[in-house]
């Protein structure tokens, strides 16, 4: 009998940070652990090499007349560090408090558990089930999954002809209340590095003869937001859509109040650029964000010095209809325009990935070429999370990133269900990484009564 917590603890043990070296065997740990987890059910397995971590592509096959879903995961995970704020070894799961402690836990690897769990159950009861299904589970996603668009490319003939990819990967408001993710924001991240002098100078000798990096960074940034809150770039919101009333009706049945919002963010009053609330915001409008800043002396004390170099670190997050390039070519545009004659300045290009909508069936603008089987997989999770949940899921979009959905869509042209399982509380990214397990088994008997519903056609 497969039990999926005691499954998820060996799962978890693999210490698999795919962004440090120092893991290369935790990362084959997980990697040869979800591949042999998934051919003990049947699965014919194939692992896809790539640069750094392989792909497992875990294939049930049947007649092509059955239905076809791609269940996607990764099993790389974040850093652990700082490990002195844990309260136990993020690497040997602990269950406490109706929670299963460790890194991992929620983001991903409770979540495809979950999956991995109801397809176990259901095989067990019926080995004949009429539904092909093909896991894809990667190792890069916790660093921007560089060999995922290649892969895709590759497989593509076979891929594309699945029905619609189902995947956990994004959270829920909370335990009553499940979310089906509908849209996800795009991303465009670059460094600004800016030099004046050959090296650092005595701002006595020399203060008053050229231009501070520091001051052409800071002028930069305050270049890039109007006053009210709004990208300050030529072009940056043409290709936006419009919000849809239904979509603005379900952001209101979340009933959350911007006064707890504001005092959970610690912040005196939001700053929302005008027609938007902060929860509009961070799902519907683009964003230009200063992730890290720097230059000059940093240590105790005072230094009169004029620092040869100074750097911005920034990242935009997109939304439907927004491209990375057409993006990235508008922000650059900027930066060149604006930045001073007298410093010399490089533009490093960091990783990027495309939004991603989906509208659920049933809503006014539901594209007619929606596949049906797609359209029957959204009405089987409102059924399966309405019964097992015990409340309709709320259909929103969520203001984070997972950059391959959008890399589907447009390889593979299909559409990704996305089940909401971690919850706020999870610590995905942090120290005190959980999974709550009340989630994780409604979670699989969701999941199955999801998945039988479409091999029952
Ligand atoms: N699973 C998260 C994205 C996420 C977080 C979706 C919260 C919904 C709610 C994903 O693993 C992640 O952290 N994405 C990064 C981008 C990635 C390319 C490093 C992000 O959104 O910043
Ligand atoms: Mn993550």
């Amino acid at each position: 009998m497969f039990d999926p917590v005691e499954k998820l603890k060996e799962y978890i043990r693999h210490p698999s940070v795919s962004t440090d070296s120092n893991f290369k065997a935790g990362m084959r740990g997980a990697q040869e652990f979800v591949a042999g987890l998934l051919a003990s059910l049947g699965f014919a397995i194939e692992v896809v090499p790539t640069a750094k971590h392989p792909i497992v592509l875990a294939r049930r096959g049947g007649d092509p007349k059955w239905p076809q879903v791609i269940i996607y995961g990764h099993y790389d995970v974040q850093p652990a560090d700082p490990l002195n704020l844990w309260k136990s070894a993020p690497f040997e799961p602990t269950e406490r408090e109706g929670r299963l402690w460790g890194r991992g836990a929620a983001d991903n690897k409770g979540p495809l558990m979950v999956h991995i769990a109801a397809v176990a159950r259901l095989l067990e009861r019926d080995p004949q089930l009429p539904l092909r299904i093909t896991f894809m589970i990667e190792g890069e996603e916790e660093m921007g999954s560089p060999s995922f668009p290649a892969f895709l490319e590759k497989y593509a003939p076979e891929l594309r002809k699945a029905d619609f990819v189902f995947l956990s990967d994004t959270g829920s408001v909370s335990e009553q209340q499940i979310t089906i993710t509908c849209g996800l924001r795009g991303l465009m991240l670059c460094d600004v590095e800016v030099t004046s002098s050959r090296s650092d100078l005595h701002s006595g000798l020399h203060g008053g003869a050229i231009r501070n990096p520091i001051q052409a960074v800071a002028e930069l940034c305050a270049s890039l937001h109007t006053p009210d809150g709004r990208v300050n770039i030529p072009g940056f919101y043409d290709d936006v859509l419009d919000v849809s009333d239904w979509e603005r009706a379900e952001l209101a049945k979340l009933g959350q109040s911007e006064e707890q919002y504001r005092e959970f963010l610690g912040v005196p009053a939001f700053h929302v650029a005008p027609g938007f609330t902060p929860f509009e915001a961070t799902r519907f409008q683009p964003t230009l964000e200063f992730n890290g800043i720097g230059g000059g002396y940093q240590g105790e004390g005072t230094k009169t010095v004029i620092p040869s170099k100074a750097f911005v670190k920034m990242s935009c997050r997109l939304v439907p209809n927004q491209t990375p390039e057409k993006i990235r070519e508008l922000v650059y545009g900027a930066i060149r325009a604006r930045m001073p004659k007298d410093v010399t300045y490089r533009i490093v290009d960091q990783h990027d990935g495309c939004p991603y909508v989906v509208v659920p069936p049933g809503r006014s603008n539901t594209p007619a070429d929606q596949s049906p089987v797609l359209a029957k997989a959204f009405r089987a999770v409102d059924t399966a999370v309405t019964e097992v949940f015990g409340r309709a899921p709320l259909y929103l979009r969520e203001g984070g990133s997972v950059p391959i959905i959008g890399e589907i869509k447009r390889v593979l042209g299909l559409d990704s269900v996305l089940l909401g399982l971690f919850l706020p509380e999870d610590n995905l990214h942090a120290p005190n990484e959980s999974f709550n397990l009340n989630v994780m088994r409604k979670g699989i008997a969701a999941s199955e009564k999801i998945l039988a519903a479409l091999a029952r056609g």
